[in-house]
């Protein structure tokens, strides 16, 4: 379980006046739930989601993965190999010299032996659609690419808290879709086995129709969380939600003019 106990973040403490980028944020994060995250540019995502593996450390506050904190520094390698994150930028992200170099990094850190190391990196350059690519120096790759690459290096590592930011922003509509059916693919898993093995996703997006797949949504505005609800729950609040630089999916626009306009929920429905 991820525990947020009332953390605050500025990426300048010492003005006078400090602008908070994370204003008290209270949050905890069940084994197994998958949980969206939107809100407009600069609400605070990314900051937030960068203090889950302790890239960022809170100065007030402080956040436990299971019974690490990210304020000890003796736990940050740990918490890291627990909480796999892809960054909104895979440049930030990418390191190695050549695709198959990339996904084995992780893998060699964490003391995997080599034959395993092997195994797991033509297993997941295949599903990724990379094997073609293996000798490949990544910064050559397109963006979707490079995506896709970010995404199967983490994967590789089989965390228990899988944070995505942005992970489809470079993907074309293939790409969009091989990434929902994986993650759906992890929540019909998570089913089959014990709450302490399962995988928590965290995915931050701006696509509605990505964030109703998940279990929880989390709206943040200024820092802080404004909604956080089951996403068919939030989604009906359309007109804060546009105030706030967000759309709700379609059909959720279009219920409330419906049943405006005399249609009943059983014309609606058949
Ligand atoms: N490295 C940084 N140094 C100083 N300020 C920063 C830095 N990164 C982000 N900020 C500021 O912190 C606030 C929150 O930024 P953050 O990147 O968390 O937003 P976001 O919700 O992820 O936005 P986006 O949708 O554009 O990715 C913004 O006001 C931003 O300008
Ligand atoms: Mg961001």
């Amino acid at each position: 379980m991820i525990k947020i106990k009332d953390i605050c973040f500025s990426y300048s403490p010492d003005d006078d006046n400090p602008l908070l980028a994370l204003d008290h944020i209270k949050l905890t994060i069940r084994e197994g739930e998958f949980v969206a995250l939107m809100g407009h540019n600069s609400s605070g995502k990314t900051t937030l989601v960068r203090c889950l593996n302790g890239l960022l450390i809170p100065q007030h506050g402080e956040i436990f993965v299971d019974e690490l904190t990210t304020k000890n520094p003796a736990d940050l390698l740990p918490i890291r190999k627990k909480v796999g994150m892809v960054f909104q930028n895979p440049d930030n992200q990418i390191v190695s010299t050549s695709v198959e170099r990339e996904v084995a990094f992780g893998l060699e850190n964490l003391g995997v032996a080599p034959e395993t190391i092997h195994r797991v990196v033509h297993a997941i350059l295949q599903q990724f659609d990379l094997e073609k690519y293996r000798q490949h120096p990544p910064h050559l790759l397109s963006g979707g690419e490079k995506q896709r690459l970010a995404l199967a290096a983490v994967l590789a590592m089989n965390p228990k808290y899988l944070v995505l930011d942005e992970p489809s922003s470079m993907l074309d509509l293939k790409g969009r879709r091989d990434l929902l059916d994986l993650l759906l693919e992890i929540k019909r898993d998570n089913a089959k086995k014990k709450t302490t093995d399962q995988t928590s996703i965290i995915l931050i997006t701006q696509y509605p129709e990505e964030a109703l797949l998940a279990d929880r949504l989390l709206i943040m505005e200024g820092g802080t969380i404004v909604y956080d609800d089951s996403p068919t729950v939030v989604f009906q609040n359309v007109d804060h939600l546009k105030q706030i630089g967000l759309e709700a999916p379609v059909e959720f626009e279009i219920l409330p003019v419906l049943v405006e306009m005399g249609y009943g929920s059983e014309v609606l429905s058949g």
